[in-house]
C-alpha cells in the first residue's frame, strides 16, 4: 500500500491503472477507522480491481469548531488496518492540498439537504458535497462506497452524482453495529461507561417504533412515544426522530412507499445518529 499526499501523485498512479483497464474503487473517510469503515473497504476490494481509501478530516463540513478540533486522528493505526485489507492507495492529503490558496467554489445540492442533519448542522452538506465532488475528481474512481449509517449523506451524494453527471457508481452499504445494536461511529469512543451502556436504547427504540408503525399504529403518536422513551432511557436531547421518505427525506404520512426512521440524539455530551427502514 502506498500513502500519497498530493493530487499529482495520485493522478499519475490512477492514470496507469486506467490505461491497463482496471476498475477503481474509492472509500472516502475522515479516518479513525472502525469496522463500519472496514466493511466499505472490503466491499470495494470485492467489487474493484484497485482500491483507494481517502482520509481527510474536512474542515468545510464541520459547523462546530470544537467538534473539528476534537475529531480523532489516528492515521498510523488506520494505515495498518488498510494495509491488512489489501488497499492499494491511502490518499491522505493535508488541508492546503484540498483547499489551496484561491479555492472558491461550492457544490450546493437542493431539497434533500434541507431537513434533519441539514437543519441541525447548517452548511454541513455543502461541505460534504464539495469535498466528495473533489475526491471523485481527484481519484477518477469508477465506484464509490458509502455507508447507510449516514443515510441522508448517501442520498445527497446520489443526487449530486445524478445531477452533475459524475461518472461514478455510488454503492450504499449496510450499517455495521456493535453486538448490542449501537451503530459503530468514531464518536462512540467519547461515551463514558454509563452513556455507552445506555446508548443502544437508540437503536432498540427505533426498531420497536418501526415495528409498531408497520403494525398499523398511528405514526405521530408512535414517534412522540419514541421521543419520550429516548429521554427516559437517558438521552438528554432528541434533535429529531422522524419518519421520512427514503430518497427525498420528506415527511412520510404512510408506509405505502419506501420510508425510514431517522434520529439524532445526545447522550453524555455525544451526538449520535441512526436510521433504519420501516
Ligand atoms: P466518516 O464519518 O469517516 O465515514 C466514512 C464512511 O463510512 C461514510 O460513508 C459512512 O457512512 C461510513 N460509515 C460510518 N460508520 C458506519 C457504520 N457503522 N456502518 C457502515 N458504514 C459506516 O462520512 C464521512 O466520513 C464524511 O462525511 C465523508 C463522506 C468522508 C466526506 O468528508
Amino acid at each position: 500500500m502506498q500513502i500519497l499526499r498530493t493530487v499529482a501523485e495520485l493522478r499519475t498512479r490512477v492514470r496507469g491503472w486506467k490505461q491497463d483497464g482496471r476498475q477503481v474503487g474509492v472509500v472516502p473517510t475522515m479516518g479513525a477507522l472502525h469496522e463500519g469503515h472496514m466493511s466499505l473497504v472490503r466491499a470495494a476490494r470485492r467489487g474493484c480491481d484497485r482500491v483507494i481509501v481517502t482520509i481527510f478530516v474536512n474542515p468545510m463540513q464541520f459547523n462546530n469548531p470544537d467538534d473539528l478540533s476534537k475529531y480523532p486522528r489516528t492515521e498510523d493505526a488506520d494505515a495498518a488496518l488498510l494495509f491488512r485489507e489489501g488497499v492499494d492507495i491511502l490518499f491522505a492529503p493535508g488541508p492546503d492540498e484540498v483547499y489551496p490558496q484561491g479555492f472558491d467554489s461550492r457544490v450546493l445540492v437542493g431539497g434533500v439537504t434541507a431537513p434533519l442533519e441539514g437543519e441541525m448542522r447548517p452548511g454541513h452538506f455543502e461541505g460534504v458535497a464539495t469535498v466528495v465532488a473533489k475526491l471523485f475528481g481527484m481519484t477518477q474512481a469508477d465506484r464509490a462506497y458509502f455507508g447507510q449509517k449516514d443515510w441522508q449523506q448517501l442520498q445527497v451524494v446520489r443526487r449530486m452524482v445524478t445531477d452533475l453527471n459524475i461518472p461514478v457508481e455510488v454503492v450504499g452499504c449496510e450499517t455495521i453495529r456493535e453486538a448490542d445494536g449501537l451503530a459503530m461511529s468514531s464518536r462512540n469512543a467519547r461515551l463514558d461507561p454509563l452513556s455507552r451502556a445506555q446508548a443502544p436504547a437508540l437503536h432498540r427504540i427505533m426498531v420497536k417504533t418501526a415495528a409498531q408503525i408497520r403494525g398499523g399504529s398511528e405514526i405521530a403518536a408512535s414517534l412522540a412515544q419514541a421521543r419520550d422513551d429516548l429521554r427516559q432511557a437517558g438521552f438528554t436531547e432528541v434533535e429529531y426522530l422522524d419518519l421520512r421518505t427514503a430518497a427525498m427525506l420528506e415527511p412520510a404520512t404512510g408506509i405505502e412507499q419506501p420510508v425510514r426512521l431517522l434520529a439524532a440524539a445526545w447522550i453524555g455530551g455525544v451526538r449520535l445518529i441512526d436510521n433504519i427502514p420501516v
